[in-house]
């Protein structure tokens, strides 16, 4: 009686053992991120040439993000020169999918009403990567490091750095006054901003900037680069070398050159929806760089450093009108001179005109 027991329990034993080491491997070996490899959705996109690429959840990708007028037009253009990276216009959807999960997350009575109806966080997870996946891979040509730039999504770069274990973020800063001025004077709509108002955008600007900042911080530095404007556009070929070497891309002389690229394929392409296209038409130059001096209202100027706290964090001098920036290299003041002159007009391959507004959230309507 005792030996036929023991016969039959330790067998079992021993393929239970078995069977849970051989599970914990799977899972370990198969499952690199969070999701197991059986849910994960690979998208198949072809290139002109008919050349495949495939992506998933696990590919390597690169938010580029930032307070809107920061130059993260001027960013995703020059990456756009590059021949291995594909960023593209904005999405404008990805952003408000992004507020709408945020909003399903918190700790609400909307969150305990879709448990109760069996909507888990994990489904929303998975319905949430699937969607954004499909519309950054498919809205563009493919390329070998596919890239996003929606203003606002900087905003939700933890949760992108979860549901996308290798993406990376480029976070642009731009001196706020600056940013300012420019969504003042060009009349570029996004909700929450008064337009009417210096002191009502240089305070949202502060508390946008340091809602992402906190957001790359805890990303970390490993995959949450920050970027000043006045550095890409003063030392443009430094900038991009450090960019490009954070994304373990090999260096292209053609960032430098983005106007060159604009509506080739695997080029940089535009539409005429967007804001700063007027802009970006042109190389790299200094001429947004202290636009916004002798616009801020001398009220708004006295009391900038409780308006704004983020200038000085962020080390822009508040009593400075303008900071000192730093010193442009040759090839930047002589793409200046040329732009002065007049030398580059919109093209005529540019896409459709639409008119445009851009949301809190990110998008425009
Ligand atoms: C097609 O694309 C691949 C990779 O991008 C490249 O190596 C190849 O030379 C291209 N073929 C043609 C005909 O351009
Ligand atoms: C925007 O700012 C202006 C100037 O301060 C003010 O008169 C106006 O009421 C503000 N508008 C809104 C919607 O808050
Ligand atoms: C300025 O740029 C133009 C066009 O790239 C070039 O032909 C010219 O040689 C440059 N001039 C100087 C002084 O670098």
């Amino acid at each position: 009686m005792r030996f036929s027991v023991k016969r039959a329990v330790v067998p079992l034993l021993t393929l239970f053992g078995v069977y849970t080491l051989t599970s914990a491997l799977y899972q370990l070996l198969t499952c690199p991120g969070k999701v197991p490899r059986t849910q994960m959705r690979s998208i198949v996109v072809r290139n002109w040439n008919q050349t495949q690429y495939r992506y998933n959840q696990n590919t390597p990708m690169v938010f580029v993000g930032g307070v809107p007028r920061s130059g993260t037009t001027l960013m995703r253009a020059m990456l756009d020169a590059h021949p291995d990276i594909r960023c593209g216009e904005e999405t404008r959807v990805i952003p408000r999918i992004l507020s709408l999960r945020q909003g399903w997350g918190r700790q609400t009575e909307e969150r305990w009403a879709l448990e109760e109806e069996g909507v888990s966080q994990e489904m929303l997870d998975a319905a949430t990567t699937a969607f954004l996946l499909e519309v950054i891979a498919r809205h563009g040509e493919p390329a070998p490091l596919l890239c996003n730039k929606d203003p606002f999504t900087l905003k939700s770069a933890v949760y992108l750095s979860q549901i996308f274990p290798n993406s990376k973020f480029l976070l642009m800063l731009r001196d706020g006054r600056a940013s300012v001025h420019s969504m003042i004077s060009r009349r570029v709509t996004i909700a929450g901003f008064n337009l009417s108002s210096y002191r009502d955008c240089l305070t949202k600007w502060s508390n946008a900037v340091e809602a992402m900042l906190s957001q790359c911080m805890a990303v970390g530095q490993s995959r949450c680069l920050t970027v000043r404007y006045e550095d890409l556009v003063l030392q443009p070929r430094a900038t991009m070398q450090r960019v490009l070497r954070f994304l373990n891309t090999p260096w292209h002389e053609g960032v430098l050159h983005h106007e060159e690229a604009i509506g080739k394929p695997g080029g940089v392409s535009l539409s005429r929806s967007e804001r700063s296209t007027d802009q970006v038409i042109k190389p790299v130059n200094l001429e947004a760089l202290t636009r916004w001096v002798g616009h801020i209202p001398a009220d708004v100027q006295e009391d900038i450093e409780n308006i704004a706290p983020m200038l000085r964090r962020l080390g822009y001098n508040p009593k400075a009108n303008p900071p000192d920036y730093g010193q442009p290299d040759p090839e930047v003041i002589n793409n200046t001179q040329r732009v002065l002159r007049g030398d580059f007009k919109s093209p005529t391959n540019l896409k459709r005109q639409v008119s445009p507004k851009i949301d809190s959230k990110g998008g425009r309507n």
